[in-house]
């Protein structure tokens, strides 16, 4: 059965997934590279879904259209569910053993360098495109989740699924904040800041990565690097998959990916979240 609703819809799901119970360094298929690919970058989720939530908010009283103030509710109702959730995989990652907050440190000090609001819902439009596109990637190939154990699984299809719903939030409010900013000046700081947010978080990432896969430091047997690289650039091709999204938002009317103008993504998002719910009944927040 496939959950119903308008592709438009931004859907808060206050589901638990008991990845913190379940903590597996080979999570996805046995394979601990693949799985601290997809680690290496979901520690820095929490931080930064919590820096979202609060770069929107002083841009509450800009926006006047009711649609875009209950998506932008929608919106800080599922980041807040995902933190949670984040919190336990993070949690998981803890009792393995490894140092989440150095993990953490570097992409905490260059988001907590952001001061100017304008600049923080601009950062959060980017990393907004970032996780569309990890979104777009997992959604598009539900078979690399398939092996997966089912905790991380149902997280990943859920967290994906609504990155989609919510996509194009920030820069709708982007879009309706009053920021005194000449159009071509604002083109220009969106697009630079892509480049420069998306190019530090991978970085820091596949930091993360060596980490993961080498707790005790010092360079990664070259097998390892070689397996590294072929799962970003060969197979499932994690770097490719950011390439459409990047190009996407050159554009400069670029309103955001998700909702309508994916239909199918999300469509396909509600169905494996349909077929494959959490296990665990869902409990007050
Ligand atoms: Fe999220
Ligand atoms: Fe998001």
């Amino acid at each position: 059965m496939t959950e119903a609703g308008h592709p438009d819809d931004i859907l808060p799901r206050n589901l638990r997934f008991g990845v913190r119970e379940n903590a597996d360094r080979a999570w996805l298929g046995g394979d601990p590279v693949l799985s601290a690919l997809f680690d290496g970058f979901a520690v820095l989720l929490p931080l930064g879904e919590r820096f979202f939530i609060r770069s929107l908010r002083p841009f509450e009283p800009h926006v006047t259209d009711p649609a875009l103030i209950e998506a932008m509710q929608a919106f800080a109702a599922q980041e807040a569910f995902h933190t949670r959730e984040h919190e336990g995989y993070n949690d998981a990652l803890r009792s393995l053993g490894h140092d989440v907050a150095a993990m953490e440190a570097k992409a905490a000090k260059l988001l907590g360098s952001v001061k100017d609001p304008a600049m923080r819902l601009v950062v959060t439009c980017a990393i907004e495109q970032l996780t569309f596109a990890l979104a777009r990637f997992i959604l598009q190939r539900p078979a690399l989740m398939d092996g997966a154990a089912p905790a991380y699984r149902r997280l990943w299809r859920w967290h994906a699924l609504e990155e989609v719903e919510h996509a194009s939030v920030a820069l709708q409010v982007l879009r309706a904040a009053r920021l005194g900013i000449p159009a071509w000046r604002l083109y220009v700081t969106r697009v630079v800041c892509l480049w420069v947010t998306v190019s530090a978080l991978t970085t820091f990432a596949l930091q993360n990565v060596a980490m993961i896969l080498q707790p005790g430091g010092g360079r990664l047997p070259w097998r390892r690097r070689l397996r590294l690289l072929w799962a970003l650039l060969g197979s499932p091709g994690f770097m490719r998959g950011l390439v459409v999204p990047c190009l996407a938002y050159l554009r400069p009317g670029y309103g955001g990916g998700g909702g309508a103008g994916d239909a199918g993504l999300v469509a396909e998002g509600r169905r494996l979240l349909a077929a494959d719910p959490p296990m665990a009944e869902p409990r007050p927040a």
